[in-house]
């Protein structure tokens, strides 16, 4: 099957936006030292990135949870695969995602996660598919809205593939057709 990739947000429009998305939470979280918690493997990327500019002490963990299968569509249906390490009892907890669509995954890991006490508990993700949301979450910090099209690359997949790209793109093959 032939993949075509269009770049919809650069690199220089990522680095800009994730600089500003890690100024807000060092204003946000001065003297809170919160805990970063990415959801593997699609926030790596992003999640490397924020750190590296933030100007507050902060701890980072990671949590993975399966929900895509190896296709396009979402399940709705969470496995998981790996917890915290770090317990967050009266911590401060920044939930760190790649990008939101059904909303029914984070869903799952947020209700989750409040269930341990965290002092309180926020979501930063890099990308919003609003209209694609099943379910009422609410967002912190969003570094870009996107329209309901498949997405790759800064981390985000197809099949294992395309997560290194520096730049996100529009992902489209015949299956779209
Ligand atoms: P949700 O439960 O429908 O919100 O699914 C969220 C997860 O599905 C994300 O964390 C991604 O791993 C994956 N996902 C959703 N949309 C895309 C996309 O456009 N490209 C790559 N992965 C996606
Ligand atoms: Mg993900």
């Amino acid at each position: 099957m032939k993949d075509t990739l269009r770049i919809i947000i650069g690199k220089r429009k990522l680095k800009e936006r994730v600089s500003q998305l890690a100024n807000q939470i060092s204003d946000d979280y001065k003297d809170k030292n919160p805990v970063l918690v990415g959801i593997l493997k699609g926030s790596f990327i992003f999640m490397a990135d924020l750190v590296r500019k933030l100007k507050i002490p902060h701890q980072v963990d990671f949590i993975s949870v399966a929900s895509y299968g190896s296709g396009k569509r979402g399940s709705g249906v969470v496995r998981w695969l790996k917890d915290l390490s770090i317990n967050i009892e009266g911590k401060h907890v920044i939930i760190v995602e790649d990008i939101i669509d059904s909303g029914l995954t984070l869903s799952y890991i947020r209700n989750n996660l409040l269930t341990r006490n965290p002092k309180s508990l926020k979501i930063v993700t890099l990308l919003d598919k609003r209209r694609r949301r099943k379910t009422k979450i609410p967002l912190t910090y969003v570094g870009f809205s996107i329209p309901d099209k498949f997405v790759v690359g800064y981390g985000l997949d197809y099949d294992e593939r395309y997560r290194n790209l520096p730049y996100i793109a529009w992902l489209r093959n015949e299956r779209d057709d």
